[in-house]
């Protein structure tokens, strides 16, 4: 178990079954949850369950039982989790805050069908044991298919008043909108506004820009991950740009970002599904990204979202290179920064599977995906994760991100890293061998 030949050893996989989504991200208590669309009775999609696992370093996770079941409201679809600090939901025992995730319930797939609406689980022990709310709903159906609520603390940076946010999709006349309603208790939501354009998984948070308190922005971006920037004032996402491509790989969606990080990490800290891939003949069916952390930066082409791997990823590193020679194992952290000189083309050759940089044209390429990617400085810096089964990239600091799927050819394990037309020069170039995270 954990060491098929295609089990991702550093990414979250479900032991048995299939898994989309990420859910109900939330860190409490010096553990980080992760739930997730899963189907425990099959690798394809179906029977929409909440999984579960916890981790103390976003790292090494252990699954827990399934926290939510379908029942006779629905399958449990996509939705978040926030602690319930001040105990405004007013089902707190003892000394543990409430963690309260909002999900949805799709009806469609229960018998007799019902409406797709939006409901409430607690746990009072810390995250272990799920209670479905006695009055679910807490919204009804708005129109069907409405789903993956994503709900967030507001605080007024004026007055301090402070009440739950929710943001919502709704499809309403084939145009997808995410609705943002509020509460006092979590239960009661109010309609408050609504944004053109964003289908699924909406999440939506501010951060400050270059980490200046003083500048902060709101982020807003739907599953396929297309971001735009602005202000969201307790009523409304006023937008402020058009929409930015976060990753532009075929293999990044329905990401979503951790709730109640603690100030003193203060990091934004997104998991995404790592939808697609093939997993022939292993008992489980899709991986999640690494998890990342966000910035906002200003560029020349003012603000962009950066996403990086989270610093944990060290602790995982046995043994550094400085070239593709005697490399062991098919797990590898590369950090490289290149100046192209006079070559045409860089990069690395992993099995068969390349990642390249075309000089020319600023393009850099991971197997068929590819993105635009400028010189910083006369120089690419390129990040690199591979594992069983996926590659990221992570260029220029991560304004560039490719997440991809392959199928690691493991008779060939090989990397050789080449230049063609000219010399390159290496300002920086390491190769990390990792140790697998389901390694006691
Ligand atoms: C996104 C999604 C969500 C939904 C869930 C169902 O991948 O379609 O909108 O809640 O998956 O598994």
């Amino acid at each position: 178990m954990y060491n098929e030949k295609l089990r991702p050893q550093f990414h979250f996989t479900a032991k048995e079954g299939w898994l989309n989504d990420p859910n109900g991200l939330v860190y409490y208590d010096g553990q980080y949850h992760l739930f997730f669309q899963h189907n425990p009775f099959g690798t394809g999609w179906g029977n929409m369950t909440w999984g579960h696992a916890v981790s103390t370093d976003l790292l090494h996770w252990e699954q827990q039982s399934n926290a939510l079941e379908p029942d006779s409201m629905g399958v449990m679809f996509s939705g978040s989790a926030v602690v319930d600090w001040n105990n405004t939901a007013g089902v707190q025992v003892g000394n543990h805050k409430t963690l309260v995730a909002l999900y949805t319930a799709e009806g469609s797939y229960v018998d007799p069908k019902q409406p797709s609406t939006q409901c409430l689980a607690y746990s009072t022990d810390a995250g272990q044991n799920w209670i479905k709310y006695a009055h679910n709903p807490v919204i009804n159906e708005i129109t069907p298919g409405n789903r993956d609520p994503k709900v967030f603390r507001w605080v007024s940076p004026e007055n301090k008043e402070e009440y739950w946010v929710m943001a919502l999709y709704v499809n309403e006349n084939s145009n997808h909108t995410v609705q943002f309603f509020r509460s006092d208790n979590l239960t009661e939501w109010e309609f408050l506004s609504k944004v053109d354009g964003f289908f699924e998984c909406p999440d939506c948070f501010p951060l400050a820009v270059d980490n200046d308190q003083n500048n902060i922005k709101w982020v807003l971006f739907g599953a396929n991950y297309r971001y735009v920037t602005g202000d969201f004032n307790g009523r409304e996402f006023i937008l402020e740009s058009g929409l930015h491509c976060g990753d532009f790989g075929p293999n990044f969606y329905a990401a979503q970002t951790y709730s109640d990080i603690p100030e003193s990490d203060n990091r934004r800290i997104i998991v995404g599904w790592m939808q697609g891939g093939n997993y022939p003949d292993m008992p489980f069916n899709q991986q999640m990204t690494f998890p990342c952390e966000l910035t906002l930066r200003k560029t020349a082409n003012g603000i962009r979202m950066y996403k990086y791997p989270v610093k944990e990823i060290e602790t995982l590193r046995i043994k550094t290179h400085n070239s593709t020679n005697n490399l062991n194992g098919d797990l590898f952290d590369i950090e490289a920064e290149i100046e192209p000189g006079n070559s045409t083309e860089f990069g690395f050759d992993f099995s068969g599977y390349k990642i390249s940089y075309v000089v020319g044209d600023q393009i850099l390429f991971s197997g068929k995906n590819s993105a635009p990617l400028a010189l910083e400085n006369g120089a690419v810096k390129l990040r690199i994760l591979i594992d069983r089964a996926s590659v990221e990239i992570f260029a220029n600091g991560g304004i560039i991100a490719i997440s991809s799927c392959f199928i690691p050819n493991m008779a060939a394990s090989k990397m050789s890293f080449y230049s063609f037309g000219g010399d390159i020069k290496l300002r920086s170039f390491n190769i990390h061998e990792l140790k697998s995270t389901w390694e006691k």
